[in-house]
């Protein structure tokens, strides 16, 4: 086959079948899991004005480096727009515009754009699930939040899922450590790599996120967050874990686990998939961002949520061979051989009944018409000859085993189907 013109753009795929179906099974099973928490979904723009964005924070590198951003047509007073790199921003900004009563509990589902160097498992276009509770600081929101994160894990099949935990303490201690940290790493700046010493001048708490080897000598002996924390933030993280414990969620504090984004304080959680290579291991994280709500104009309100990577977590999933019990299958092929007419009526007929039918186009002989219903995957062929339209019957073949045919009068094969279809 000849290479097309156009290709989808950079980092961007084109999903189908049996992908898009897993894809789809598993944002299904997330917006029942949720229901049964009473999260009530939210679908927000897919764009935003720019400014919602940047009060995830100037340093955050989704912000500073990878927005799609764009200005609209308005001549006069062309407004700066974005597509979202995440969604927490827009939930914070659609609480700031509607004050809803708290606790406000919402889950989503849909794409994410961030101007990344695409490799396996990053794109610039991919999937999130996620909820986010606003309007408590309560422990008990943390705890909920994680343990749906995990159990919704549990639930598709993943077992080798970890889950690591820390504090990023409020403002206040967060600040005090940042200085701390910032002083640490600048005396050791020597033995860095030459990335983390420019991500160090505008972000020193980003440096702990290195991946790179010489980074990590001086990753491992810097300074913990856990011992800058004031005695209420502490106490909270204490009852999160606590928490987790009673509830059998097993997971690893991770004193230098601080995400990449710029608005998390105290509790910041990450999902590590150790299936998948470890430079794209993340297949969920969250955690609380007890400010942003008013950054971006609304009352001071507490939040904590989580996202999961879809795409990812199907990478994860393949890897373990999760088997996914999907009905994706096709039930009958309908093959007529006398013009099309019947093949018509009677597909029509059997999708009525929710049976799942197809058949072939194009007024093909009846032997094409048989490798298309064997290639569909349905079981069964209905097929209607000059002889069946006759005698006003078809033929009913099982595509499996011997090949079995039975003759059926034509009124009668809807409701035989079921009948056959159910006993399944
Ligand atoms: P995040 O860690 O940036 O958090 O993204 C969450 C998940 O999205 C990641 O763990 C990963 O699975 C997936 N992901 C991120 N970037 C890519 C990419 N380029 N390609 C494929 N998958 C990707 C957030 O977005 C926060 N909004 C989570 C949150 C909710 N915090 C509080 N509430």
């Amino acid at each position: 086959m000849g290479k097309s013109h156009f290709q989808s753009p950079r980092g961007t795929r084109d999903i189908v079948s049996p992908e898009s179906d897993y894809i789809k099974f598993l944002v299904d099973t997330f917006a029942e899991h949720l229901s049964t928490a009473a999260y009530g979904q939210i679908v927000s723009p897919i764009f935003e004005d720019v400014g919602v964005f940047q009060r995830i924070g100037e340093n955050t590198e989704i912000v500073s480096k990878e927005m799609f951003d764009f200005y609209d047509k308005d001549v006069k007073d062309p407004q700066h727009l974005a597509l979202r790199p995440e969604l927490t921003a827009s939930i914070c900004r659609a609480f700031a515009q509607h004050r809803p009563i708290t606790p406000w509990k919402v889950w989503y589902s849909g794409p994410q754009f961030r101007y990344e160097k695409p490799q396996a498992g990053r794109y610039r276009q991919f999937l999130q699930v996620g909820a986010e509770v606003l309007g408590t600081s309560d422990p008990g929101a943390d705890i909920e939040i994680i343990s749906l994160a995990w159990a919704f894990f549990q639930r598709i099949g993943l077992r080798n899922t970890q889950l690591l935990i820390n504090s990023l303490g409020d403002p206040e201690s967060r600040n005090r450590y940042n200085d701390e940290l910032a002083k640490y790493l600048d005396d050791r700046k020597q033995e860095l790599s030459e990335q983390s010493i420019v991500t160090l001048k505008t972000n020193p708490l980003r440096v702990l996120d290195s991946k790179r080897e010489k980074d990590q000598e001086v990753i491992d002996e810097a300074p913990v967050m856990e011992s800058f924390l004031n005695e209420e933030s502490a106490q909270h993280f204490k009852e999160v874990k606590d928490g987790l414990e009673v509830l059998g969620v097993p997971f690893k504090i991770s004193p230098r686990l601080v995400r990449g984004l710029d608005y998390y304080t105290r509790t910041t959680f990450e999902f590590i998939s150790p299936s998948l290579d470890t430079a794209q291991n993340a297949i969920g994280g969250g955690g609380r961002y007890d400010g942003l709500v008013e950054a971006l104009g609304g009352p001071e309100t507490e939040g904590i949520g989580f996202a999961v990577g879809i795409d990812r977590t199907l990478l994860a999933c393949e890897a373990e061979k999760v088997v996914f019990d999907l009905d994706i299958g096709t039930d009958v092929f309908v093959v007529d051989t006398t013009g099309g007419r019947e093949a018509l009526l009677l597909s029509h007929e059997l999708r009525q009944l929710a049976i799942k039918t197809d058949r072939s186009f194009g007024g093909r002989s009846m032997k094409g018409q048989m490798k298309a219903a064997d290639r569909s995957g349905a079981r069964y062929a209905i097929i209607i000859g000059t002889d069946e339209l006759e005698e006003n019957q078809v033929t009913l073949r099982d595509l499996r085993g011997e090949g079995q045919q039975t003759l059926v009068p034509r009124d009668m094969i809807g409701k035989n189907l079921l009948t056959i279809l159910q006993e399944k």
